[in-house]
């Protein structure tokens, strides 16, 4: 296993869990097995992050374009999710971690909003990681929502066009409280960011693996967190300007 450096390790970790239809089809299985075999790896996971103290993990688990799949799909994927929140929370508890939801929640079923608001409610007292599911999640879309509610505040006069600075543009996001991601890691060998925190990513380290979700290993987690403490992030700024930082950081 790579040795990580504990003091740099990225406090907000997301991930686009991908590849587990390829992985059922490729052995002649339901899609819907893919997604079963799934949810163990975001087990570990979340396990793993917790235990090495990641503070932030993020996990694409439903797009607003996922929408568009077979009823069938979308229907199994709602039920394994409710499932797993379920089954779950006494987990989360266990390990001090707190529950959090974006997306566009009115657009999921009923009995599943009601099983994320309780775990939420359960979860919320928690001091560990925070979980962020993202369901019915678009970036665009979030975009969208905030610039709307930005829009009304102004109508109704609680602020002005000359207020708009990207840290109140943030606050408005449904990742408003969150940082940035420091590391995205996209699963299945698709190196695209299918409409996940458009904002957000502005300078978060990109990390591709062709291993699809459910053959996702502590391993291989592992090894790109390795390859993530590797990166020199310059935010724009010079090499140079980024080690001399460093070593006054470090004075
Ligand atoms: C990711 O796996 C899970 C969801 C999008 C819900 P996919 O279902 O996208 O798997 P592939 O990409 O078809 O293999
Ligand atoms: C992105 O995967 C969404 C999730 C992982 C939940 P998709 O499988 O939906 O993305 P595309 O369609 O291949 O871009
Ligand atoms: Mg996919």
């Amino acid at each position: 296993m790579n040795e990580l450096d504990p003091q740099r390790l990225p406090v907000h970790l997301a991930v686009i869990m991908d590849g587990n239809g390829r992985w059922a089809q490729q052995r002649m299985l339901k899609r819907i097995i893919g997604h079963q075999r799934g949810a163990e790896t975001v087990k570990m996971v979340v396990e793993q992050a917790s235990l090495l103290g990641i503070k932030y993990l993020t996990l694409f688990a439903f797009s607003a374009e996922n929408w568009s799949r077979p009823a069938l799909e979308v229907r199994a994927l709602m039920t394994l999710l409710k499932k797993y929140i379920r089954q779950e929370t006494a987990r989360m508890m266990r390990k001090n971690i707190r529950y959090n939801v974006i997306g566009d929640r009115s657009e999921l079923p009923d009995d599943v909003n009601e099983t994320l608001d309780e775990a939420i409610h359960k979860t919320a007292a928690n001091t560990g990681m925070v979980l962020t599911l993202a369901l019915s999640y678009g970036g665009r879309q979030e975009l969208c929502r905030a610039a709307a509610r930005l829009a009304q505040d102004a109508v109704s006069g609680k602020l002005s066009p000359a207020d708009i600075t990207t840290d109140l543009f943030e606050s408005y996001l449904d990742t408003g409280g969150l940082p940035d991601p420091d590391f995205l890691i996209r699963t299945s060998g698709e190196m695209r960011i299918s409409n996940f925190l458009l904002w957000q990513l502005a300078y978060t380290e990109l990390y591709f693996t062709d291993t699809n979700w459910p053959d996702f290993t502590i391993n291989e987690l592992h090894k790109a967190l390795a390859d993530f403490q590797s990166r020199e992030r310059r935010f724009g700024m010079t090499g140079d300007q980024i080690t001399q930082r460093g070593t006054l950081l470090n004075a």
